[in-house]
């Protein structure tokens, strides 16, 4: 594999980012990554959604011109995302000038193409979900189900787009490849829906939305916001029909394209339609995640409920987000909700990062000191067995990424690390040392730091910054590609002194969490 290349939902900016906007791209900052250790070039993108009604009602609200509106809320994300470490390669912004011409480039090729037409339309719309509403997706109080919300009645002369003309290649897409939806059980979700589409509004009479990219030569038409968005995943690559750039040419089609569930029809449907119309290849994976629930129930601003990723951090006084990162991707298997909970998160990452991995380590080392004084000798061997089971995890968490599994694949490393801790109980190194049987005592701790290795690349997408405290304890080169992992990692010689053993990750404290919190 040459490249990987993965994109996250780009964020609505009228509000700030929640610990929900993060699960998606920590979710997806841990696939690049994983992916970089399998892959000469990983390249991920993401973003933020600045057009379109919902927006211009807010900015209006609090009486603020729509673009630093967007300035001022696009830099939250922006600060977010850098507080967790998520290592994007490119943030793209609706509002680029780049983005906005390829925009207009692309709804011009489709009306040349006959694919785009005019047309007069009654429907209801809804601001929340930035769409119109069927009848039948209502509920029994004729509101969104999503938005709890009446949608607005629209009549306006749009622009359609003829997605009924791409109906019949979805499917059939979407049947011959049986992974092309992740996780599998919402393609019928996806099949049931293509059954009633019609063709779709793809503008607003200016009149009403404003905020948002005219069209070509239709002074009083402005795009509609999704193919605005949609776009976004190709116009950040500098995609041009005539003369597509070099990264556009490199790393489209995208391998995988990650959104929450909400959000499936517009890019299982839309956007491939629109691909199709473009005669552009066609993403490997969709991957629709959960939702992130607060102690069991939906964040809401309303409920007041609404957590956001610094919030957390402060509160428990976190100076590097690994564990936030290593609590939310492992927080479902991919595709079903998952739930935020202050003392779940705690007891999880305590025991899985402190108390299994970061003491095991700590130990090893500690033990490396006091009866080798951090040498390793000549005469240690890896206990093979052992470093099979090794090689086997690495393999194991390979496949689960294979299909996106990401909380899966980190079940396979705590297992990984829970049978090293069971194998330093059984074999007591301390009561060897003590009955002078330094060679198998060696091997014992040899065995340990060499498996600490491969923990720590495998334990690199979740969390960098331990990974990488890790792999300086081990004179480990952190950058190694999981297939190259071999056996003998660490050098003989002296690896550390007492001096340089530090802890990797320190007990989230529990009262400080609590101070922090009042
Ligand atoms: O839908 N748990 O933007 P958005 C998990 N701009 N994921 C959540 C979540 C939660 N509680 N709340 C939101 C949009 N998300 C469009 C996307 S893409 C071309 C345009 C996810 O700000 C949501 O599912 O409403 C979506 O994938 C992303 O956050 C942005 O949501
Ligand atoms: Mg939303």
């Amino acid at each position: 594999m040459k490249k990987f290349y993965t994109t996250t939902a780009i964020d609505y900016v009228n509000g700030a980012p929640h610990i929900g906007h993060a699960y998606e791209k920590i979710l997806t900052d841990v696939i690049k990554r994983h992916f970089s250790q399998r892959t000469d070039d990983a390249y991920m993108l993401t973003g933020t959604d600045e057009h379109g009604i919902k927006i211009q009602k807010t900015s209006q609200e609090k009486g603020i011109e729509p673009k630093a509106f967007c300035d001022m809320n696009a830099q939250k994300f922006i600060d977010a995302w850098k507080l967790l470490d998520i290592d994007y390669s490119q943030f793209i912004r609706t509002t680029d000038d780049y983005h906005k011409k390829t925009v207009q480039k692309i709804f011009k090729k489709l009306v040349e193409k006959g694919d785009i037409y005019k047309h007069s339309y009654k429907g209801l719309y809804c601001s929340g979900c930035e769409a119109f509403l069927s009848e039948k997706d209502l509920d029994e109080d004729g509101c969104c189900p999503n938005h709890k919300k009446k949608p607005e009645i629209v009549e306006e002369e749009n622009y359609f787009f003829k997605l009924t003309k791409y109906k019949d290649a979805i499917i059939s897409h979407i049947k011959q490849n049986p992974n092309f939806i992740v996780p599998a059980f919402r393609a019928n979700e996806v099949l049931n829906q293509l059954e009633n589409i019609e063709d779709i509004s793809v503008s607003r009479v200016k009149n009403n939305v404003s905020w948002g990219i005219p069209v070509l030569d239709d002074d009083n038409q402005v795009i509609y916001v999704w193919i605005d968005a949609l776009s976004n995943y190709i116009t950040a690559l500098g995609y041009d029909s005539e003369n597509p750039s070099d990264k556009f040419k490199k790393y489209w089609p995208a391998d995988v394209q990650v959104i929450g569930k909400d959000i499936l029809k517009f890019h299982s449907i839309y956007w491939i339609a629109i691909l199709m119309a473009l005669e552009l290849p066609l993403p490997k994976h969709i991957l629709a995640h959960g939702w992130i629930t607060i102690d069991e129930t939906k964040m809401s601003k309303s409920l007041g409920n609404v957590v956001s990723p610094s919030s957390v951090m402060e509160a428990f006084d976190m100076k590097e987000p690994d564990a936030l990162r290593y609590y939310m991707a492992t927080a479902a298997p991919i595709g079903k909700d998952g739930n935020y909970s202050d003392n779940d998160f705690k007891e999880k990452v305590n025991a899985h990062l402190a108390n299994s991995m970061g003491n095991l380590l700590n130990r090893t080392l500690s033990m490396l000191v006091k009866y080798f004084d951090g040498e390793i000798k000549e005469e240690f061997i890896v206990n093979s067995e052992l470093f099979e089971d090794c090689k086997k995890t690495i393999e194991e968490v390979k496949h689960h990424f294979n299909y996106f599994e990401v909380a899966e694949a980190s079940q396979k490393i705590v297992e990984l690390v829970d049978k090293t801790n069971k194998y330093v109980t059984d074999n007591t190194p301390w009561t060897l040392a003590k009955e002078e049987k330094m060679t198998q005592c060696g091997e014992v701790l040899y065995t340990v730091l060499e498996i600490m290795c491969v923990v720590a690349s495998l334990i690199y997408p979740y969390c960098p910054n331990i990974a990488q405290k890790m792999a300086k304890q081990l004179k480990y080169d952190i950058n190694t590609k999981l297939d190259d992992i071999k056996t003998n990692n660490i050098k003989v010689g002296k690896l550390i002194s007492k001096e340089e053993i530090v802890p990797v990750f320190l007990r989230l404290d529990s009262e400080l969490a609590d101070k922090g919190k009042k």
